[in-house]
């Protein structure tokens, strides 16, 4: 067995994970019509019993026009008993649960809704593609009010942890960024006023769970692109945070409008992604100019790790790392350069065992070959690597075991 400090436990707040290992959120699109399934249940319990520390369900919206898919899960009352099997499902394979929370502003759909998408300002959104609505007073306060009542929710139903998802271009992260964000009322122009709606979030949450569940906020340290947030904004959202009493902040960026690619890295196999797009103009303007309108970034394990030790001094609560945590030799970096947990998508996607591998020694390494399959067919059907498909055929099968080519 090896020995790290990524097997040793850690208290995020009120809770204590059995490792420092946590399953970041991955959208699993196993939902239908928004309710749970057996697939998402018994996905998250082969990742408990897989070893990690804590598992986070993906994407959940607090409303239901925070949604983008109809295999997306909302939480609400009706779904309290199901989302109770899915935390017993998890703590039976001994690991804590986690949820992120959040609502996707410009990137929902009214074909999913039945509403006109809202974000922070009426700016069109190619990647919708959209046109949403720009929120008033009201709506800032109810779609508040959403995150509130589904911590309730969750806290009732057995969840160990939330994770607010302010990062990736999604709502808050809608209102964080000037590329977003053209408001002239209080929660716009200056970054005070821009980051109001996290710190109204924040404190509902908190308002809402007490100190019984540990809050975790998901953050970009920068957009991906010149125009978003600056590092020193990103600077004052860590503290932000810590402020406002989350229990740990997870360093990620990127944006899903602007600039997708630099959440994951690598290259979106477009063609593969085109053919699960039902809309026909994204489906062309994807099989046509894929690559410009999805630009590539080069992956390289642990890409954000030199962005993220930055923050190590600015902030006291732990800071989980995420972004090719691929190999016990870049988690044992991330600890050595500030890091509390590692989060891992991919690894675990491609193996759900990947933590339980590494301490026996079994792998040293991820198989995960970051061809990003299972981005691009997430959108309509289910998350899931390349290589547990029976269909596809030799030759794309050889081209998603060496994307790089
Ligand atoms: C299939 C897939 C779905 C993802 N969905 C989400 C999501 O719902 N929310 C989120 O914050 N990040 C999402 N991400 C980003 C991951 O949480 C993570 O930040 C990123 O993949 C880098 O980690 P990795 O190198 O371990 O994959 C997703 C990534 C993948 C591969």
């Amino acid at each position: 067995m090896v020995y790290s400090k990524v097997f040793e436990p850690i208290q995020l707040g009120p809770i204590t994970l059995r490792n420092r290992t946590i399953r970041a959120a991955a959208f699993e699109g196993m939902c239908k019509h928004w309710n749970i399934t057996h697939d998402l249940i018994n996905y998250h319990r082969k990742v408990a019993e897989g070893g990690i520390g804590m598992t986070t369900v993906a994407y959940a919206s607090v409303s239901k026009d925070g949604l983008a898919f109809t295999h997306q899960l909302w939480i609400r009352e009706e779904i309290k008993s199901d989302l109770k099997k899915l935390t017993d499902a998890i703590h039976a394979g001994g690991a804590k649960a986690s949820i992120q929370i959040g609502h996707t502003g410009n990137m929902s759909k009214k074909s999913v809704t039945g509403f006109r998408p809202i974000s922070a300002s009426a700016k069109f959104n190619l990647y919708g593609p959209t046109w949403p609505r720009k929120m008033t007073r009201n709506d800032i306060q109810r779609v508040v009010n959403d995150f509130k009542h589904a911590a309730l929710i969750l806290n009732e139903c057995g969840f160990d942890a939330v994770e607010i998802h302010a990062g990736h271009g999604y709502l808050i992260s809608q209102f964080l960024s000037p590329y977003t964000n053209r408001r002239n009322d209080e929660y716009g122009g200056s970054f005070e006023n821009r980051s109001r709606f996290l710190r109204e979030v924040l404190t509902a949450v908190r308002e809402a769970v007490g100190n019984q569940m540990a809050i975790l906020v998901k953050m970009n340290m920068w957009d991906g692109f010149e125009g978003g947030i600056t590092q020193k904004e990103a600077y004052k959202t860590a503290q932000i945070i810590e402020s406002l009493g989350a229990d740990a902040i997870v360093l990620s960026g990127g944006f899903v409008s602007k600039a997708p690619m630099y959440i994951m890295r690598g290259r979106m196999p477009t063609r593969i992604m085109a053919k699960n797009i039902s809309n026909i103009v994204v489906k062309f303007l994807v099989g046509v100019m894929g690559q410009k309108l999805i630009k590539p970034y080069p992956f390289q394990e642990g890409y954000f790790i030199e962005e993220a030790k930055k923050f190590r001094d600015l902030v006291k609560i732990p800071l989980i790392y995420v972004g090719g945590m691929n190999s016990i030799e870049t988690i044992e970096k991330a600890f050595q350069n500030g890091a509390d947990c590692v989060a891992f998508a991919r690894a675990l996607i491609q193996n759900p065992s990947f933590v339980n591998d590494l301490r026996n020694e079994i792998i040293k390494k991820s198989g995960c070959t970051i061809c990003n399959y299972c981005v691009a067919v997430m959108y309509t059907g289910k998350m899931r690597c390349f290589m547990n498909e029976a269909n596809l055929s030799p030759s794309l099968r050889e081209q998603l075991a060496h994307p790089e080519r």
